[in-house]
């Protein structure tokens, strides 16, 4: 039976599964490959670090997502589609790997910060 998001632990799974599957995914896949030419090294302990604030309490993230996200706007198409893909492939990881309130949340909130990061790219 799958259990919550509890740890570190989970966290690094959830991080992992989902940056293989959008490494591989059509729609976005290539703003991470191609147009930001991702160093994952650096990447994946970040957003290890960035869901375990969310969602554990860690205080280990110290970043500004929106403002790299308004950035990347620029170099790329970064519009309903895409966010749509990448909540696609959030909200299908977290429901192949975990189920609990905490699994809840972290779509709920992937959700929310979408909508607002696509909110404040239209905006600009
Ligand atoms: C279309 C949707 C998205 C795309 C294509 C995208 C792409 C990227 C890329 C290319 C980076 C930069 C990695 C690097 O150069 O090191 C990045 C960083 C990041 N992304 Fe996204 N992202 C998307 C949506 C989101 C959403 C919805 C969230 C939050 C729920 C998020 C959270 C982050 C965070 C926390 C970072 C690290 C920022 C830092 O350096 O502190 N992204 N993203």
């Amino acid at each position: 039976m799958k259990h919550d998001i509890e740890n570190r632990e989970d966290i690094i799974l959830l991080v992992n599964t989902f940056y293989t599957r959008v490494k591989n995914d059509k729609t976005i896949g290539y703003i991470f490959e191609e147009v930001a030419n991702v160093n994952w090294d650096n990447h994946l302990p970040k957003m290890y670090s960035f869901w375990s604030s969310l969602l554990l309490g860690e205080h280990s993230y110290a970043g500004n997502p929106m403002a790299i996200h308004m950035e990347l706007s620029k170099l790329t198409t970064m519009t309903e589609k895409e966010f749509a893909a990448w909540l696609f492939l959030f909200t299908q990881t977290v429901d192949s790997l975990f189920a609990g309130n905490k699994a809840t949340e972290a779509k709920e909130r992937g959700a929310n910060i979408a909508r607002l990061m696509l909110y404040k790219i239209e905006s600009m």
